[in-house]
């Protein structure tokens, strides 16, 4: 495989996909771009400099003017390592609002086909709008979906919250995502849906294998 290689996989939050995305990487010996993580470092910019999200031009301002990269699945804004603060309650309840903005969704769509190219076109790229809007052509698409009590259950298991309280956080993410005006959480068309709810991480990750193999 030495021509470009994208595999896009979105899906709501909880279901897995950072996990899975890795993995599958890993396998290829593709880079990896989780692009909430990019979301999330430019909502933490935006709490840093004091702004309301409410207000859309400074929100705009502010993240037109900050620096965002990723490697060995570290995340940095401005240069420094935000990878553990991103995922913040601060930064977890505010986020989706921050990525309904379309300006700074133009944004961070352009850094992450920048981010791809400079990868040599070459990676396993994670989010909501990946094969709908950010990568339309990507090579596979994946959508991974689950029952929502059962990524209540995962994601409470990982940051050691309790059930209801995470189930209704997710909730409202899913919500905020699926229902916004621009590049919502939608299934892109060609992309295949695996519900994981009663799968386990590696029965996922060998099924996104299998499909990638067959491209
Ligand atoms: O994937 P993660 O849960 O870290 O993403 C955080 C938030 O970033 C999502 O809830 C969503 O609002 C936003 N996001 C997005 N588009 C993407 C990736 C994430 O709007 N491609």
């Amino acid at each position: 495989m030495d021509d470009a290689f994208v595999i896009a996989v979105d899906g709501p939050s909880g279901v897995g996909k950072s996990t899975v995305s890795r993995r599958v990487a890993r396998h290829f010996e593709l880079q990896h771009l989780d692009t909430g993580a990019l979301y999330r470092a430019a909502t933490l910019a935006v709490l840093e400099a004091g702004v309301p999200r409410e207000d859309a031009a400074r929100v705009i301002e502010v993240v037109r003017g900050i620096e965002l990269d990723q490697s060995d699945g570290l995340t940095t804004l401005n240069g420094s390592d935000v990878s553990r603060v991103i995922r913040s309650d601060a930064v977890t309840n505010t986020v989706s609002e921050v990525a309904a903005i379309p300006e700074v969704r133009a944004i961070l769509v352009d850094m992450q086909r920048c981010w791809v190219h400079a990868h040599d076109d070459r990676a396993v790229v994670e989010g909501r709008d990946i094969g709908s809007v950010v990568f339309p052509e990507a090579s596979l698409k994946i959508y991974l979906t689950a029952d929502p009590d059962e990524r209540a259950r995962r994601r409470a298991g990982e940051a050691g919250t309790d059930h209801g309280s995470t189930r209704r956080a997710i909730e409202r993410r899913d919500a905020y995502d699926s229902n916004r005006a621009v590049s919502p959480l939608t299934v892109a068309d060609g992309a295949i849906v695996i519900d994981t709810t009663h799968l386990t991480l590696a029965e996922v990750v060998d099924l996104v294998i299998a499909e990638a193999s067959l491209v």
